[in-house]
């Protein structure tokens, strides 16, 4: 396995005015867009093609990545070699592959737009509204995918009154000292007294190639999209997807709000720049 497939065709409506010209995955962390982080996530996990679904109305993504070398060489001049190097990286070790989904039809319908590019064979997904702390969810999750030849999914325990933003999924046993469970159901934003856990799917995913069938199996739902929970239920139903229950740092960027903290968050742990925006802060809120 060595795709990761990254959904970026939205068109970012919670982020607006912004949106109408940025794409919300080009919003800077400090200064490096959200993609980027998201790309170096895989990367770092081990995986060595990225193919991004994107949309006809957002060549700025494209542009992105297509970072010429003097761009790479003004970022390494201006001391930030680390952040050169995973510029540089990207068309020579890493491979990027741009497909559209250039109709607003759900998750899952941009997992399949990057079907014939992934071939049979297994990939990750990684939604780039959401920014980990580190690569090692992403990195557990193949580990168990290479082992069971299961899809597996990231989970997270949130407070009961945040579920009905997000995918909601039923276990069977605790976590097991990993974190892997079983998943025997996946629910997409259920109310909260309806919600069969506290567990939510958080967007990373490692899937084996017959999802792409199941997605591709499923009607529309009521507002036209095809999810991917709907999927990853018809796998659940035959007992063959797992979940990792983890802790990791995650920011959820999608929304204004999100994204500050996100912002915050990335430069305080930043060597080159966070000691001095820390003394800052404190100066500001003493
Ligand atoms: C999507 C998925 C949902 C998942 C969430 C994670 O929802 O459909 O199952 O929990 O991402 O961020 P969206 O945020 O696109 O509404």
């Amino acid at each position: 396995m060595h795709t990761a497939v990254i959904p970026a065709a939205g068109l970012g409506t919670r982020f607006l005015p912004a949106t109408k010209s940025v794409p919300k995955e080009l919003l800077p962390i400090f200064d490096t867009p959200a993609i980027q982080l998201v790309m170096d996530e895989a990367v770092d996990a081990g995986f060595e093609h990225i193919i991004v679904v994107s949309n006809r109305s957002k060549p700025a993504i494209e542009s992105y990545l297509a970072p010429s070398v003097d761009v790479v060489n003004r970022v390494r001049d201006s001391g930030r070699a680390d952040l050169a190097d995973r510029l540089a990286r990207i068309g020579k070790d890493v491979q990027v592959s741009v497909v559209y989904q250039d109709v607003p039809r759900g998750l899952g319908h941009a997992i399949v737009c990057a079907r014939q590019l992934v071939g049979d064979e297994s990939f990750a997904v990684l939604l780039p509204d959401e920014l980990m702390g580190d690569s090692s969810l992403l990195a557990t999750l193949s580990a168990v995918h290479n082992a069971t030849g299961h899809s597996v999914i990231g989970l997270k325990r949130v407070d009961p009154t945040e579920v009905s933003a997000y995918g909601c999924v039923r276990i069977e046993t605790e976590p097991d000292s990993q974190g892997l469970v079983l998943v025997t159901d996946v629910v997409e934003k259920p109310k909260a007294i309806e919600a069969p856990s506290d567990l939510i799917i958080i967007g990373r995913y490692v899937l084996a190639p017959s999802a792409f069938d199941d997605i591709e199996s499923l009607q529309p739902a009521d507002n036209g999209e095809i999810q991917l929970t709907d999927a990853l239920r018809i796998a659940a139903m035959a007992n063959s997807l797992r979940g990792i229950v983890s802790d990791i740092e995650r920011y959820d960027t999608g929304t204004p709000r999100g994204w500050l903290e996100a912002v915050i968050e990335f430069t305080l742990r930043r060597q080159d720049v966070g000691p001095a925006f820390e003394q800052w802060l404190h100066a500001r809120f003493r």
